[in-house]
């Protein structure tokens, strides 16, 4: 692939920076500030005059001397203390409009070195359904994953279930008590448990809360879970095959869930699959003498500074309760002696609620104490909220948990009002308009949410998210379709898309624009932040809808050649917004 017109120009002042003596890093060329005055800027003639105490503007006349008479740059102007201000030639904003156009990624580069990366997202519950806490992991955590992934890494995605809690012992102690005949409480039988599981998702959705509201009261109510919880744990067999099936159960749910939101794990693993690693690892860290017994629990010590008393510092990891039962901690702690053992990663990343920071604060410290992986291995990409307009947690109007299933029909329903009002697909038939209503209600839920700085709480705002004008999902949605039907009546009057030839001012910023797909992928990954891939697939739509409106590519008395460069613009737009918004988890219909 060749070089971006950015690095092309980068080249060219940074060579001319070593010709001066100077640092050629300080010749590195930036997007500019004012692209009404140039595309590029160079800011380095001012830290090269301080270091060589000299005038700035002195030092940006040489190299802009030097640089006199480059066939790539059309202009260049020394702007306020120093900046060197540049403007490419048509001609090398030509040829990279026709590197992109024959590039199959658009641009996008391959990282030089791909690492074993793993995404832990997702992160719902056994027996619990998915509720809108669970939106944002799932969405944010898809990207990264397709970002990582597209880049070239070695991406595994692992949902990471919830499953071997309290809420395990809720389950089965309150199943006991509407079904104590069953076979998995009768402690004499050890095997042959029935391979129908005797509860469905719904079943468990209404037990759970039920021993959770009982317990909240009933000190002896809690102790039964509690109990049920420690069994568990410690193996006793009519529970873990009672686990099994509530896991089976809920695996089926949630793949229908998280398939509805296009989100894809490769693992489904879960808290409870890392067990039988548990007592060697408790084992490896007592012998590390890490461990320390704190009034009968067993802890993992992980800031000098900690004072209880004083609530400063980070309180120690829990391995094991006084109960006997093992804890978040302990679970997510031997997920990393799993993952080193199964995958090997180069790198973890745990894309959970910003709320859950301190948790793994202290699990990555442990983790570092142990010395199985480095503290710079482990990252916890946290999110915000997503609020109502009350700036309290987004809610039922009730004031109930949002059920996830709900909000996306929310979405839907939004999406079809706003395609009926204004008069979009209302001749299709019913089942492509219905397709199209999903299509939109999910591009506004996903943009919504993915083009915030990820760890900002947001405003959920249904009417906004679903309009087609501004920052949104289906103004992209828009902008696509209306590319692709652009296509579809260039095939049908044969014309066909040819060389590039960039010369109007809209044609030459639709190009600039393309050309940084690379940089805001990467800016992106370095960041792990899809809000700066948002950002670029936004102006990307804006720089085509000026180009269209300014450029006719079909209209009659346009020289043939200009329609093919045209429609080879088009066509290329398109093949980005596809690739950028399929990592964003966007899919795009074939019209609306
Ligand atoms: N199940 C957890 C919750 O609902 C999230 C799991 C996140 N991942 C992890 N490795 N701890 O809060």
């Amino acid at each position: 692939m060749s070089l971006s017109i950015l690095q092309t120009l980068t080249g060219h002042v940074q060579a001319a920076f070593a010709a001066l003596d100077l640092p050629p890093k300080q010749g590195r060329v930036i997007r500019s500030d004012r692209p009404d005055l140039a595309p590029f800027q160079c800011n380095g003639a001012l830290a090269a005059a301080k270091a060589a105490k000299k005038n700035p503007r002195e030092i940006a006349a040489s190299v802009v001397e030097i640089l006199t008479g480059n066939p790539d740059i059309a202009d260049m102007e020394i702007a306020g203390p120093g900046f060197i201000n540049l403007t490419p030639t048509d001609a090398l904003i030509t040829s990279r409009a026709n590197a992109l156009a024959a590039s199959e990624r658009t641009g996008a580069e391959h990282v030089a070195q791909p690492q074993k990366i793993v995404v832990d997202y997702g992160g719902a519950n056994v027996a619990k359904p998915m509720h809108v806490g669970h939106l944002r992991s799932a969405v944010i955590g898809e990207s990264l994953k397709r970002l990582l992934r597209f880049r070239g890494h070695d991406v595994t995605g692992d949902v990471h279930l919830g499953d071997w809690g309290l809420q395990m012992g809720h389950l089965i102690s309150e199943l006991e008590h509407e079904q104590p005949d069953l076979p998995y409480f009768d402690a004499k039988i050890t095997n042959g448990y029935p391979t129908e599981s005797p509860v469905s998702m719904d079943d468990m959705a209404r037990l759970y809360p039920a021993a959770s509201a009982k317990s909240k009261d009933d000190p002896a109510r809690l102790k039964l879970s509690q109990e049920a919880t420690a069994e568990l744990q410690a193996g006793r067999a009519g529970y873990r095959a009672l686990l099994d099936h509530f896991i089976t159960v809920s695996i089926a749910y949630l793949k229908r869930g998280y398939g509805e939101l296009g989100v894809e794990f490769d693992l489904w693993k879960g808290e409870a699959s890392v067990d039988p690693l548990i007592p060697g690892m408790i084992d490896d860290l007592i012998a590390m003498g890490i461990t320390e017994e704190s009034d009968g629990a067993l802890i993992i010590p992980v800031d000098e500074t900690y004072d209880a008393d004083k609530r400063k510092g980070i309180p120690p990891v829990m391995l094991r309760a006084r109960t006997g039962a093992v804890l978040y901690h302990t679970t997510d702690l031997a997920t990393l002696i799993d993952r080193k053992n199964e995958i090997g990663p180069d790198k973890i990343y745990y894309v959970v609620d910003q709320r859950q920071a301190m948790h793994f604060d202290q699990v990555f410290r442990a983790c570092a104490k142990a010395g199985w992986y480095e503290r710079d291995q482990l990252e916890h990409l946290g999110f915000g909220t997503v609020n109502g307009k009350d700036g309290k947690p987004f809610t039922t109007r009730g004031g109930g948990t949002l059920r996830l299933a709900d909000l996306t029909e929310m979405m839907r329903d939004a999406a079809q009002e706003r395609l009926a009002a204004s008069g979009i697909g209302q001749d299709f038939d019913p089942e492509e308009l219905e397709d199209i209503a999903n299509k939109v209600g999910m591009a506004a839920l996903k943009f919504a949410d993915l083009q915030n700085q990820r760890t900002t709480n947001y405003v959920f705002d249904v009417e906004r998210f679903v309009s087609f004008e501004g920052k949104t999902g289906p103004y992209l949605l828009y902008a696509a379709v209306r590319i692709k039907s652009l296509l579809r009546r260039a095939a049908k009057q044969g014309v066909t898309p040819g060389t590039i030839n960039a010369v109007e001012d809209a044609e030459q910023k639709l190009v600039l624009t393309l050309d940084h797909f690379d940089d805001a992928l990467a800016h992106a990954e370095d960041k792990r932040m899809p809000h700066i891939l948002c950002d670029h697939v936004y102006s990307l739509a804006q720089a085509f809808s000026k180009f269209y409106a300014e450029c006719p590519v079909l209209q009659d008395g346009v020289a043939d050649e200009t329609k093919a460069s045209r429609l080879a613009l088009a066509k290329l737009t398109l093949r980005q917004l596809t690739l950028g918004m399929g990592i964003l988890g966007i899919d795009i219909p074939e019209r609306m």
